[in-house]
């Protein structure tokens, strides 16, 4: 069974309240996408705006944080009620010394891969007793409604063998990006565990209906 988180991204940021009443009763987790305009070049929301919508649903929230330097705010994401923190290994001067202090906070981690990215760099052997979920990318960070990266499949399957040859089975395998029916029931025959969809759930006319073909 896969798992659906629909990205706010592509909802309507005036009503954030109301956009995730759309989706709860489908659905376990929401994918918040903060974006800094520094690491990518788009700009959304951050924990001030994450801590209103703690008060508002009890949905799993995963924080996928595309911004410089997240060691800075890890705590503000914390308490503003995030349950996952995902980074991007790169944006992080001491990695292992974050996980260990999101790990000590009772939330989990996860690390998420760029297209250009291969699963070595997430340097398993030392960081995967920390996190509990790899995001692979499956457009450039920063926008929605991007064409998915067909690279991204391969990654899948390589990384889903790697997982189990270091007997880090407790790792979900989640896609982000250009998910649709058609790209999610390829990510699903490669082993993703959680589809991310933005776009194809919140411009569609039947938010209930996108969510079921996409599981
Ligand atoms: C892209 C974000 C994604 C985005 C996916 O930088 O990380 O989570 O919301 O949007 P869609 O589903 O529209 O590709
Ligand atoms: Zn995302």
């Amino acid at each position: 069974m896969v798992l659906i988180a629909p990205s706010i991204l592509s909802a309507d940021f005036a009503n954030l309240e109301q956009e995730i009443k759309k989706i709860e009763n489908f659905v376990e987790l929401l994918h918040i996408d903060v974006m800094d305009g520094h690491y990518v070049p788009n700009l959304t929301i951050g924990y001030p705006v994450i801590k209103t919508l703690r008060e508002k649903t009890n949905l799993f929230f995963t924080t996928h944080l595309m911004i410089s330097n997240p060691e800075d705010f890890i705590l503000e994401y914390i308490s503003a009620g995030s349950n996952r923190l995902v980074l991007h290994s790169e944006t992080c001067k001491h990695l292992h010394r974050t996980l260990n202090k999101i790990k000590e906070n009772n939330i989990k981690a996860g690390l998420a891969l760029n297209p250009s990215q291969g699963i070595e760099s997430l340097n398993l052997e030392y960081t995967g007793e920390l996190i509990d979920c790899i995001t692979i990318m499956t457009v450039n960070p920063g926008f929605p409604a991007q064409s998915f990266i067909n690279s991204g499949l391969k990654k899948i399957k390589s990384l889903k063998l790697l997982l189990e040859k270091l007997n880090l089975k407790h790792i979900k395998i989640e896609v982000d990006g250009g998910i649709n029916a058609e790209t999610a029931k390829l990510c699903k025959e490669a082993g993703a565990d959680i589809l991310v969809a933005g776009n194809f759930i919140y411009k569609s006319k039947d938010i209930s209906k996108a969510i079921e073909e996409l599981k």
